[in-house]
């Protein structure tokens, strides 16, 4: 049986990792996969985790099983986090999930249960495991246009006229802030004009959130969701907590239905917790418990704000310490977008072949896409980066 197995294709990203761990330079640069580092290059365990570990290992009894959508204490945790009081907490339906990548994975399913029609529409570019995840189920995805090449903001006009093509029933996948990879996002008036077309023509939104907290704010990287949430009768969300509360590898993400009245939810609630005993019965625990406690205790919720605080300030220095070297390097503003994009990381907008130029050159490693990861820079590392940029001829 094994004869009929082919060889996948790489995961870009992955495939990047491995070779950045492979390269014997000492001073090689990693702004590749999506991973928040501290000016010491070092991705933290946060201190409320910490805190929160500790509590656990000494107060928990059991490592029995929780529920097939997980502990629900998370769920109500994660619903107030993402979507405040956006919407009547009875008409949401939540389920814990393996990290992010989970909930956007159980959310596809879902829509395929539901409407084997649907069209899911995807921003161009977008997170190429959406893609991937998208392949292998076997679902028709449409494209909208997205990144303008030119500003290296988003081309909203494109957006618009090519979400105006989707049918009824069609799902549009948008990234509720920071968006991955570009960094250019939609500000507000614009996520209405959105909005009001989804309600117009009948398509229903698939949020994936994954870097709250990274762009302007806890608050303010939620707003579109909820707008989003309060504006149209049916939504999903998927959120991720890897990167917020830095516990990539517990995989700590949840799906979420937002159903127009609260008589739908009993059954999007029993749809999710089918689809996850499905796919792998009972959710991760770990990372849910500690997100849990950590957002229903005040001091480790500040004590998790502040650091978070810290992490996002300091990627916005980054950017724009970067902006104006660049701009200070090549007496132009052309790489000022590079201060307006917010999140983890920007589309340089580069050719591969410079991309490929600035891993073999300069031992700078970013996706093909020229996706940087802001967060793998530091104040060193910014000048040698920016330097490299202009004399690579960017
Ligand atoms: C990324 O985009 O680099 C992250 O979301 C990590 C991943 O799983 O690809």
């Amino acid at each position: 049986m094994f004869e009929n197995l082919k060889e996948q294709p790489a995961d870009k990203i992955l495939m990047l990792m491995k070779m950045f761990a492979d390269d014997p330079r000492e001073r090689k640069i990693d702004l590749g996969v999506g991973v928040y580092r501290n000016a010491q290059g070092v991705t933290p365990v946060m201190r409320a985790v910490k805190s929160a570990e500790r509590t656990l290992w000494e107060e928990q009894t059991t490592k029995s099983y929780t529920g097939l959508i997980g502990d629900p204490a998370f769920g109500d945790a994660m619903i107030g986090l993402v979507l405040g009081n956006a919407v009547p907490r009875e008409t949401v339906a939540a389920a814990a999930t393996p990290g992010g990548t989970g909930a956007v994975r159980q959310a596809l399913e879902l829509i395929r249960m539901a409407n084997p029609q649907a069209r899911i529409w995807v921003s161009d570019p977008t997170w190429p495991n959406h893609l991937s995840i998208l392949n292998y189920l076997k679902m028709e995805t449409v494209p909208y246009r997205y990144f303008d090449a030119e500003t290296r903001g988003v081309d909203f006009t494109g957006m618009m006229e090519d979400l105006g093509r989707a049918a009824p029933g069609d799902v549009v996948l948008l990234h509720g802030c920071c968006h991955n990879p570009t960094g250019a996002n939609l500000n507000m008036v614009e996520w209405q004009a959105v909005i009001d077309l989804l309600n117009q023509r009948g398509l229903m939104p698939m949020i994936d959130i994954a870097y709250q907290g990274f762009g302007d704010g806890l608050e303010e990287d939620a707003a579109a969701t909820r707008l989003v949430a309060s504006s149209v009768p049916e939504c999903l969300i998927a959120a991720s907590c890897s990167k917020n509360f830095g516990i990539y590898r517990e995989r700590t993400g949840i799906l979420m239905a937002v159903a127009q009245d609260a008589a739908r939810q009993p059954v999007n609630q029993g749809t999710l917790a089918f689809l996850n005993r499905q796919n792998y019965s009972f959710p991760p625990d770990h990372g849910a418990r500690l997100v849990t406690m950590i957002l229903n205790d005040d001091a480790l919720r500040a004590e998790w704000t502040a650091e978070l605080e810290e992490m996002r300030t300091g990627m916005l220095a980054i950017r724009q310490q970067l902006a104006d070297e660049l701009q200070r390097l090549t007496g132009s503003d052309r790489f000022a977008f590079l201060a307006q994009h917010r999140g983890m990381f920007s589309r340089l907008g580069t050719t591969p072949e410079m991309v490929d130029k600035l891993r073999t050159d300069y031992g700078i490693y970013m996706v093909g896409d020229s996706r940087m990861n802001i967060a793998g820079l530091n104040a060193q590392t910014v000048p040698i980066l920016a330097r490299a940029i202009v004399d690579a001829g960017i």
